[in-house]
């Protein structure tokens, strides 16, 4: 095996140190099914190589706003739980920047909303936009409107 092999497999500790994460997380993120490890002989986890790429993904959606169960349904679409490459990472991005061009629609909306608000004060449940947000919003139909998911 060589420094690069994706196959080699890293302790926690190693593996948690090369993707930037605490050894906390790399648990958390296994019990989600994020990652997954092999256990040795003395029930010792090792993560191959290959599950930093995982990581690197998951990093990268969270911060396009992705909750981890997002990250989860997009993994779990890989065949054969292999690891994201460069084919799946363009065809991913491309939904997500989707994704926030829905989020920044959204968020001028609000923006918009809130320059009406300004030197006002009134926050009248007939008037303003801002406090009566979510019945202006249930007024468009049940379903998300904004684009917006709990992170
Ligand atoms: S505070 Fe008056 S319109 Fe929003």
């Amino acid at each position: 095996m060589t420094e690069h092999d994706p196959h080699a497999v890293l302790p926690i500790g190693d593996f948690a140190a090369r993707a930037g994460l605490a050894t906390s997380a790399v648990r958390y993120y296994e019990s989600l099914g994020l990652v997954s490890s092999v256990r040795t002989a003395g029930n010792q986890r090792r993560y191959r190589r290959a599950e930093l790429r995982r990581v690197a993904f998951i990093r990268a959606a969270r911060s396009v706003g992705l909750s981890l169960d997002e990250v989860k349904a997009a993994l779990d679409r890989l065949p054969g739980g292999r690891v994201p490459d460069r084919a799946d990472w363009t065809r991913l991005s491309g939904e997500w920047r989707e994704r926030i061009e829905q989020r920044i629609a959204a968020l001028r909306e609000l923006k918009d909303d809130l320059d009406s608000c300004v030197g006002c004060g009134c926050l009248s449940i007939d008037k303003c936009s801002i406090y009566n947000r979510e019945d202006k919003l249930a007024a468009e139909g049940p379903g998300s409107h904004l684009g917006f998911k709990p992170l």
